[in-house]
């Protein structure tokens, strides 16, 4: 195992009617800014239960905040916390307005262009205090200093990271997921699912903990992804994904070992070009990125298949078989395994890598050894 630094600074509050401890999180004298999305939590009563814990404090709202949420959208918002003095943001939603709230929790405190906290990483030295009501589990964002932000007008979508962006506080009542439609609970699903496997499908380190939890987490999507296809109303199921998706990235199974992440890497360009869902664009390039670095991920992908998947046989054949059965798990689920099952032509290809480039990713994965050919390699696997 490798050395490590942990700590989780998020308090969760998880389980029904918990919304209401907003009220004791957010200090009584907060310039409150709620933020949240296109608006379904008007539509499924996730709002009213803000208003409740927020009756008789000074808040103000910001709606609008997009999937893969826009920089140009949170500039708006930044001139609210601006002109209100707001000192505490409540982020309501998804990944994405967690996301575009952590941005503009650190944005409030910037001197200079809020662009530089994407494109340079230049961040402040301190932040706005933020929580999370969290009504989408797929990021672990609600839990995590992680945000993706997208510049729509250049095509850049850019993650950052900060431990200033930890959430104070989230909440996560499963019940305010029973109103996603189904395409989003599947995005939710194989994100979580991705996520695990960033950090778990890489090499051998001796870490058995870190293993023996990747895999609980990865047999639980297995096992309980499907029902939200097949039963979307059962509460334990939603609770049960919803704490994985949690897990899958709140730091704690990344700990002490190695992490891939150029399936996100490559995911990214995929959405910023076109507009392909998140969780949408990792089942496409996931399975063919452990194709294309077989050899390097064979001795972690037999284990996958024994352990997870129950395989037998040799490492090789268990190791391929695993692929195998992972790309079935994401088709059981509805969600595309091919370029051209998302509508996106091989010709994009040369363009995605382009932009890979452009942001500086030529050497992603574990390794560092997935360069512009080997990423043009993998999706072209994928197209
Ligand atoms: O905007 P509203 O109207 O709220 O609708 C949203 C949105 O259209 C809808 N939705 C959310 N909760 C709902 C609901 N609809 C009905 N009932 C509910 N309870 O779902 C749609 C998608 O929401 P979004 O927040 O975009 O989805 P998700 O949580 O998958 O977030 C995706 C974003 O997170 C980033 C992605 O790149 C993407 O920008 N990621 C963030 C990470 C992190 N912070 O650690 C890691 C991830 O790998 C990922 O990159
Ligand atoms: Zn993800």
């Amino acid at each position: 195992m490798q050395d490590f630094t942990y700590q989780n600074p998020t308090r969760v509050h998880f389980g029904a009617g918990q919304i209401a401890k907003v009220r004791d999180e957010i200090p009584a004298d907060a310039r409150v800014l709620v933020t949240y999305g296109g608006g379904s939590i008007k539509r499924n009563g996730v709002m009213d239960q803000i208003e409740s814990a927020l009756e008789g404090r000074e808040w103000w709202s910001f709606g609008g905040i997009e999937p893969n949420p826009s920089y140009h959208t949170l500039l708006e918002a930044l001139d609210v916390i601006k002109r209100e003095k707001i000192d505490f943001l409540l982020a309501v939603g998804g990944g994405s307005v967690a996301d575009g709230s952590k941005f503009l929790a650190l944005a409030a405190c910037h001197a200079g262009d809020p662009w530089e906290i994407l494109a340079e990483g230049k961040h402040p030295q301190t932040a706005l205090p933020l929580g999370v009501v969290l009504t989408l589990p797929a990021t672990g964002s609600e839990s995590n200093g992680n945000a993706v932000v997208t510049n729509y007008e250049t095509h850049d979508k850019l993650p950052m990271f900060s431990e200033l962006a930890y959430p104070r506080f989230a909440v996560l009542d499963p019940a305010t997921t029973l109103t996603l439609p189904e395409r989003q609970s599947v995005n939710g699903v194989v994100d979580a699912f991705i996520h695990v496997s960033e950090q778990y499908l890489t090499y051998p380190v001796n870490a058995p903990v870190q293993d023996r939890f990747s895999e609980g987490l990865l047999m639980t999507l297995i096992e309980e992804g499907p029902k939200v296809l097949s039963q979307p109303d059962d509460l334990a199921v939603r609770a049960n994904i919803m704490w994985a998706a949690n897990l899958g990235l709140n730091g704690l199974i990344g700990r002490g070992v190695p992490q891939d992440w150029a399936t996100h890497m490559i995911g990214h360009e995929i959405t910023a070009l076109h507009g392909v869902d998140h969780g949408r664009t990792l089942t496409i390039v996931m399975p063919a990125l452990w194709e294309e670095l077989f050899e390097a991920k064979r001795a972690k992908l037999a284990q996958y298949g024994r352990r997870v998947w129950a395989l037998e046989g040799d490492d090789e054949s268990v190791a391929r078989d695993a692929i195998v059965k992972t790309r079935e798990f994401f088709t059981r689920m509805g969600a595309p395994v091919s370029l051209s099952e998302a509508g996106i032509s091989a010709d994009s290809i040369d363009k995605l890598v382009e932009n890979l480039t452009r942001h500086g990713f030529t050497a992603i994965g574990e390794h560092g050894d997935i360069t512009p050919d080997v990423a043009r390699r993998i999706l072209t696997r994928a197209a």
